[in-house]
């Protein structure tokens, strides 16, 4: 039997087969251990030297397994070892690069530009009071822009209407919020420009969404007037279009500035076609628009500093800009996150 067993311990090709093997003998049910049990049965002096020769094959048997055992696991351990292989100097998988957004792009250009000329960069909440989007903007309540088909309000009591005293609240139309919000913060003489996303309730097409970009930028102090605006815009077409760009102003509406214009570059493509580039409205800052300033600065405790001083304002929106300097024909491809539009600007930076 000796010879058998130790015969199937070195056929053992796993450590499962061998289990077996052990299991058929020296298990609990195993051949040795049923020999060992059966000595009971014999006389004093024969279950002594049966005894002996059993233990003696027992051991051989338990001897081979333990060195069976040890060589299958180690082979076992190689094997996961030679699978798991990393080979450290076969080459990387070459992951694509990303890239700015186009949007991202036209902001750092414009951005650039601003902080050059000695601009403070701001930021502000997209979710608005109301007050700071439309009222101290010189935005009266019946302005045909705060009507509910262009602005999105925010539902805040539980049956969607604002609670008695509450500012209702809104997503901002537009980034002359920051006008306000700087203002109220910061002491004159002051040039800052803000970027950030405005929403618009509006239908959808190749050149609206209801979500966008603006770029704000105002500029107070004392003795600011209407030739420094011109030339802001003038300087800020330089840096995006190069030395020979032509600005255009027409008269124009807005509440928060009087006079207030349109600004429009001459833009030419790479194919040789040129039109004028509607980019942005600008102005100079309201009188209204100060004093609503200082009021809100008075009921934070803060001196009223601005009545009495002029400035200019602009905004203007990235994604005209991107949609010309790269080709894009649809605004709405912007954020439809589509990697077959978005690839053609891996790696600008
Ligand atoms: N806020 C205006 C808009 O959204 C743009 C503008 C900004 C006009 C500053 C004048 C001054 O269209």
């Amino acid at each position: 039997m000796q010879q058998e067993a130790l015969a199937e311990i070195a056929a053992a090709g796993d450590l499962d087969a061998l289990q077996q093997v052990k299991t058929k003998y020296v298990g609990k049910k195993g051949l040795i251990t049923q020999q060992l049990g059966s000595l009971g049965g014999l006389a004093p002096e024969e279950r002594k030297s049966r005894g002996a020769e059993i233990n003696v094959v027992r051991q051989a048997v338990q001897g081979a397994l333990d060195k069976r055992e040890a060589l299958l696991k180690r082979a076992a351990l190689d094997a996961k070892l030679q699978g798991e292989a990393l080979d450290v100097t076969l080459p990387g998988l070459g992951l694509p690069s990303g890239g700015l957004h186009p949007i991202n792009r036209v902001y750092s250009d414009l951005i650039g530009i601003f902080t050059r000329l000695g601009y403070e960069v701001a930021e502000g909440p997209e979710v608005e009071e109301e007050h700071y989007n439309f009222g101290a903007l010189n935005i009266p309540w019946y302005h045909p822009a705060r009507e509910l088909q262009d602005t999105f309000w925010l539902k805040d009591g539980p049956d969607g209407s604002s609670e008695p005293g509450v500012p209702r609240r809104l997503l901002r139309t537009h980034t002359s919020n920051m006008q306000i919000r700087y203002m109220v913060e910061h002491e004159p003489p002051l040039k800052m420009v803000s970027r950030g996303k405005v929403y618009r309730y509006e239908a959808t097409d190749a050149t609206h969404e209801a979500m966008f970009h603006q770029l704000e930028g105002l500029v107070v102090g004392e003795g600011i007037s209407m030739a420094d605006l011109k030339g802001t815009i003038a300087e800020m077409a330089r840096g995006l279009y190069g030395a020979g760009a032509k600005v255009r102003f027409q008269p124009s509406y807005y509440p928060f500035v009087e006079p207030g214009a349109d600004f429009a570059v001459w833009w030419e493509n790479p194919r040789g076609e040129s039109k004028w580039l509607e980019l942005g409205g600008c102005g100079m800052v309201h009188p209204h628009v100060f004093k609503a300033v200082d009021d809100l600065r008075e009921a934070a405790g803060k001196e009223r500093v601005y009545e009495g001083l002029t400035g200019f304002a602009f905004g203007l929106g990235p994604e005209r800009i991107a949609m010309l300097k790269y080709g894009i024909p649809d605004i709405r491809y912007f954020y439809a996150n589509d990697p077959r539009v978005m690839r053609q600007f891996r790696g600008e930076l």
